[in-house]
């Protein structure tokens, strides 16, 4: 019986030597210490040995079992070690002194000048609302007080759908939408609407370095009881001073929209000639750049809202407009370009 302890200590030593991962350990584990394994056999083997025998021999054979437990647990940990160098060999190697990749991408300009524009108005207590594209007559021009046939129409000419929706040909599109949702709250509660919907507008266009089938606008309403013009030159001026933090030149002149009575149109000197006159500006040294006015009546009847109460100011501010100018882009055409050497060159950072 001394021979089998011999014999089955070397068979041990041998197959762990040989051993290369962990799943072969835990077979050569089960064939020597599980239920049926071999040590395991020769304990229950003893049971016909004298008293001496047992003693001297058990002795041996626990001996022999500890060994083996032993000897399989370091084995065991040895091949979780190698398992992880492996692994860890096989990982890319990162090089932390390398210095950082920075070519990252960048906003387009008119997200840049639109998120500008949302922060100084979200500062000033605006809600920034986002809408449909795609639109009906009714909210692009019937709400509006623009009934079918009206000559302000011509201007708006835009793209249909089959079933008779259409591309917004301007932001003021949400207009109804946004007094028949924050009307409630106005009456109720006293709280003034106030809302800048940014949106992406579409029209029937022949294209030139100022005029795209696609470009962006960022309406705003606000509507109370006593708002008046005063309101409106405000809000404009500060908009306008925060965007190009410096004094810009700006005059008001009338300007006939169906929904705002009275009407204006906005311009802002030319950044790009400095008002001397350039083909961004139509050599006239002044860019429209904000149509504004005092809600019409009609519209804000059509939005639930009694006109004998409240009164309100709106403004399409022209965001590709804005971005032209705060960019120094030259030509509309660029910003729908998709071109990265045109576009990229752009950066919040002031
Ligand atoms: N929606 C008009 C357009 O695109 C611009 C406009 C004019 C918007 C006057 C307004 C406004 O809110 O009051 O031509």
């Amino acid at each position: 019986m001394e021979n089998q302890i011999i014999a089955l200590r070397n068979e041990i030593t041998g197959k762990l030597s040989e051993v290369t991962d962990l799943s072969e350990l835990d077979a050569i584990r089960v064939a020597y210490l599980g239920k049926k394994g071999s040590i395991t056999a020769l304990l229950k083997g003893m049971k016909d040995l004298s008293v001496e025998e047992k003693k001297s021999f058990g002795a041996k054979v626990n001996e022999l079992k500890e060994e083996a437990t032993e000897a399989i647990d370091k084995k065991a940990l040895e091949l979780k070690e190698q398992e992880i160098q492996r692994e860890l060999d096989s990982m890319p190697v990162f090089d932390v002194t390398t210095p950082a990749n920075t070519d990252r991408g960048s906003y387009h300009p008119i997200t840049l000048v639109q998120r500008q524009c949302e922060a100084i108005f979200r500062t000033m207590g605006f809600a920034i609302i986002d809408y449909p594209e795609i639109v009906t007559d009714y909210e692009c021009f019937e709400a509006l007080n623009i009934p079918k046939h009206h000559p302000a129409r011509d201007m708006q000419d835009t793209y249909y759908l089959d079933n008779g929706q259409l591309l917004k040909s301007h932001t003021s599109a949400a207009q109804n939408a946004i007094l028949k949702k924050y009307g409630k709250a106005l009456v109720e509660k006293g709280e003034p609407i106030r809302a800048i919907f940014p949106g992406r507008c579409f029209r029937n266009e022949a294209t030139d370095a100022c005029h795209e089938n696609t470009f962006f606008q960022m309406e705003g309403v606000m509507v109370d009881k006593d708002i008046s013009i005063s309101n409106l030159i405000y809000f404009m001026k500060t908009m306008l001073s925060e965007v190009f933090r410096k004094d810009i030149k700006v005059r008001l002149r009338p300007g006939f929209f169906p929904f705002v009575e009275p009407g204006f149109e906005l311009d802002i000197s030319c950044l790009i000639c400095g008002g001397e006159g350039c083909p961004s500006c139509k050599q006239s040294g002044w860019l429209e750049l904000c149509p504004c006015g005092m809600i019409h009546p009609n519209v804000l009847k059509e939005g639930g809202i009694d006109p004998e109460q409240y009164t309100g100011f709106a403004f399409g501010l022209g965001l590709t407009r804005l971005a032209m100018m705060k960019y120094g882009v030259k030509d509309i055409r660029n910003l729908n370009s998709g071109s990265l050497k045109a576009l990229a060159q752009f950066t919040d950072d002031e």
